[in-house]
């Protein structure tokens, strides 16, 4: 047997559970990977409490998770591209990760280089994707100066890191406990709440190029408000705002491959991109670690290990 965290109805985190589970098995074009980390994501709450269910509908009993890390055990007939004893990291959309074993598409597996955590490994695909989808969608130019608000959170920490590397001067609003990190990567910081529109502007007085959103709560209104481009403004969780004013929605999704996921691999590989893990749950506590995203208050990644 193996273990998977389901769900049998909508609801809280109390709904999330543990249970044995009949092992994956391979199949043409498949390997099962033994999960050493995966990390969790807000959409997951979204998913788990019906909120999506428009969009994502869910069959009961449902698993949850698409990020992961681990280990090739079984390879299925026709794989040449992984053999058994591989290190990989990847996804699934079958909300399977968060689990002790999956079974995967090789066509969504990366190696995972030998400089990558587990725990770092295990946490990029959702996160680090929307952040990649949300930089590509507003194409920034060297010296443009980019707001990201949401910035020291799974998407943002990504999306703030990419965008310095393309040269930009990134506004990175944050509560203050987040501004010398932020400051260290070579952001500004800019403080959230009360005041912050004038905070922006005295910052940019010759005027904002583009604004990266991955919190939502009025972030893509407040950017039109100051004169950005809403083809240059990208929110991975504002769609009804987005609609309203003609601004993009690139997620996870636009970019998904594991082409850039390797690539972003890489970047977190070389140092050139850091990932903070601001804990790690064993998959027996899964209620705890979602009790702790639900706070909005996470710097990097939160991740379940096996
Ligand atoms: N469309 C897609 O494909 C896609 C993919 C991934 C995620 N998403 C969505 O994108 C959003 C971000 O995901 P995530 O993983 O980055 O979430 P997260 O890690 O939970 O984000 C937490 C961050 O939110 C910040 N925050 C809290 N209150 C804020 C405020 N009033 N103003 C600005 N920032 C504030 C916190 O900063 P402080 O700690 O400094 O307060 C914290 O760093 C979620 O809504 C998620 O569902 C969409």
């Amino acid at each position: 047997m193996s273990k998977a965290v389901q769900f049998d109805h909508f609801g809280d985190v109390k709904v999330l559970h543990l249970v044995d589970v009949p092992m994956p098995q391979v199949s043409p074009g498949r390997v099962v990977v033994e999960v050493r980390a995966a990390g969790i994501n807000p959409g997951e709450i979204s998913i788990r409490t019906g909120a999506m269910e428009g969009i994502f509908p869910t069959h009961f009993p449902s698993g949850e998770g698409s990020d992961f890390s681990g280990v090739v055990v079984a390879v299925g007939p026709n794989v040449t591209d992984f053999k058994v004893a591989d290190a990989v990291l990847g996804w699934t959309n079958e909300r399977a990760s968060h689990a002790t074993h999956l079974s995967v598409p090789t066509s969504h597996l990366v190696r995972k280089p030998s400089k990558l955590s587990w725990e770092v490994a295990g946490s990029l695909y959702v996160a680090g994707l929307a952040a990649w989808a949300s930089v590509e969608a507003i194409e920034p130019a060297n010296g443009e100066t980019v707001v990201v608000s949401g910035a020291a959170g799974g998407v943002g920490s990504f999306a703030v890191q990419l965008l310095l590397l393309q040269g930009a001067r990134v506004l990175a609003i944050a509560s203050a406990r987040n501004h010398s990190w932020l400051k260290e990567l070579g952001a500004v910081p800019v403080a959230y709440g009360e005041g912050l529109k004038d905070r922006l502007k005295a910052l940019a007085p010759e005027g904002i190029d583009a604004w990266i959103d991955v919190f939502g709560k009025g972030y893509v209104e407040l950017a039109t408000s100051l004169g950005v481009d809403p083809a240059r403004i990208n929110t991975t969780i504002d769609f009804q705002g987005a609609k309203k004013v003609g601004a993009k929605t690139l997620g996870t999704q636009s970019v998904a491959s594991a082409e850039v996921l390797g690539a972003l691999a890489d970047l977190v590989a070389s140092g050139k991109i850091q990932v903070p893990i601001a804990a790690t749950y064993p998959l027996d506590r899964v209620q705890d670690a979602f009790r702790q995203l639900e706070k909005r208050q996470t710097r990097g990644k939160i991740v379940l290990v096996n």
